[in-house]
């Protein structure tokens, strides 16, 4: 088969890295891919918004299935454009995408279908909305649609709410995404993500997983695209599981089904376990970044029959394999991010790491300056091992972090330390 992946992050090179172990595999191209995902497959350089030039692109190339990373090109309707011209596509049409696409859409169906969420109201002017947050102490506001991960403002008071109201309706920090806000409740818990292949009708969970949304250790200072991730993640037990399947995964897709919109692709699931069991913070319409590293990497199964049976509704006909253990993926990330970051770095180490047998890097901000490896995003790699078990894969994983250096590189030296609490907690 002759496979196109969409997308340019570490998200991106961990499903071409899966992709092309497939023996169903012959040819992966990438667009547009990034300087590691070159050393392996074919870039093409369309952007992932420049949907009608990748349908040529498929068209031509006569690819046999295309894989969407990121949600823009799904809420600009890829999937339907693919549909129509007869390509095989995995990923949710533009309707179903705004489960992602539109915070105010998904809490709706959230609602209607008695989906466990933080409480919440919408608005579409400033002033209502801030009339109502000043009767609260803590709220949570978000732009209603999407924003790089950075329209979500947790509030401790009235000022800060306003404030936050502002910036997305008044200022327009995030364009036509602030039209709407929706103020929510303020959950407390612990987060997980919860991602599971779905044809409509049938559910195939991955293996669950947490990220590490802010910047330091401890949980502390500004959100990030994702500084690192785990899986499995302890705290999603055996009961949590059932209720993610049973209260939010079925009702949401039968409610789906009912609006007359059919999901096909992943189905991510940001969760706060709370006492009363886990409610959705959000859902996202594609892989997590950097979740899809570590889960990928513990998936035994071929990943291509996956995807072709979510597209033609065989879900219920194909099993997964995963490894026992855990894996823990580190991201590397340049001086600056989550702000403004330093670029052209020149990156020492990766070669010592070309033949790491417990572990892959997956590049997300890399280029080549003829021979030598620099920085060119904010998020530069994903260090992702495998362990047989949380604790042996993080201390493979910081090993390998140890061997690669450049000036101004950070990242964070407690990923998965609460999957280790909780085991000592555990016993
Ligand atoms: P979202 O993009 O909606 O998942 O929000 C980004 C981050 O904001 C989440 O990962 C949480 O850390 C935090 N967050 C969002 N909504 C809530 C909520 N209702 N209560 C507590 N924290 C929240
Ligand atoms: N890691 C969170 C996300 O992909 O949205």
């Amino acid at each position: 088969m002759k496979i196109l992946v969409i997308g340019s992050g570490g998200r991106e090179h961990a499903l071409v890295w899966k992709i092309r172990q497939s023996p169903r595999t012959d040819k992966v191209y990438c667009a547009p891919g990034n300087a590691g995902i070159g050393e392996m497959v074919e870039l093409v350089s369309t952007r992932p918004e420049e949907v009608e030039k990748l349908s040529d692109f498929a068209e031509k190339e006569k690819i046999d299935l295309t894989v969407v990373g990121p949600e823009l090109p799904l809420t600009l309707g890829i999937v339907d454009l693919f549909e129509k011209r007869g390509l095989k596509i995995f990923g949710p049409n533009r309707g179903a995408a705004r489960l992602e696409g539109s915070k105010a859409f998904a809490k709706e169906i959230m609602e209607e279908n008695r989906i466990p969420t933080a409480a919440f109201a919408t608005f579409s002017d400033p002033d209502s909305a801030k009339r109502y947050v000043a009767r609260k102490k803590s709220c949570v506001v978000k732009a209603d649609g999407l924003a790089g991960g950075k329209g979500v403002t947790v509030c401790s008071g009235r000022e800060e709410a306003e404030a936050a109201i502002d910036d997305i309706m008044v200022r327009k920090a995030f364009g036509c995404a602030g039209d709407k806000v929706v103020v929510e409740e303020l959950l407390i818990g612990e987060e997980a993500s919860f991602m599971a292949l779905t044809d409509g009708e049938h559910i195939i969970p991955l293996a669950s997983s947490q990220d590490h949304k802010r910047v330091f250790d401890g949980d502390r200072g500004p959100n990030t695209g994702g500084m690192g991730a785990y899986s499995p993640a302890p705290v999603v037990d055996p009961a949590v599981h059932r209720d993610i399947l049973e209260q939010i995964l079925k009702p949401l897709l039968a409610g789906l089904k009912r609006k007359g919109v059919r999901y096909q692709g992943v189905l991510y699931v940001g969760l706060m376990i709370t006492d009363d069991g886990p409610k959705v913070l959000e859902f996202n319409a594609r892989f997590g970044d950097p979740e899809c590293q570590p889960v990928l990497m513990r998936l035994k199964s071929d990943l291509v029959p996956l995807l072709e049976a979510a597209i033609e509704g065989r879900l219920d006909q194909v099993e997964t394999e995963w490894e026992d253990g855990a894996s823990v993926c580190v991201v590397l990330c340049a001086g600056g991010y989550p702000g403004p970051y330093q670029k052209e770095k020149e990156i020492r180490g990766l070669e010592d790491l070309k033949d790491w047998g417990r572990g892959f890097v997956f590049h997300a901000g890399t280029a080549k300056r003829d021979d030598q490896w620099v920085t060119s995003g904010g998020r530069v790699l994903g260090v992702t091992a495998l362990g047989g078990n949380t604790e042996k894969a993080v201390r493979e994983v910081y090993r390998a972090v140890d061997r690669i250096q450049w000036e101004g590189m950070h990242y964070r030296k407690d990923i998965a330390r609460r999957a280790l609490k909780d085991k000592v907690a555990g016993g």
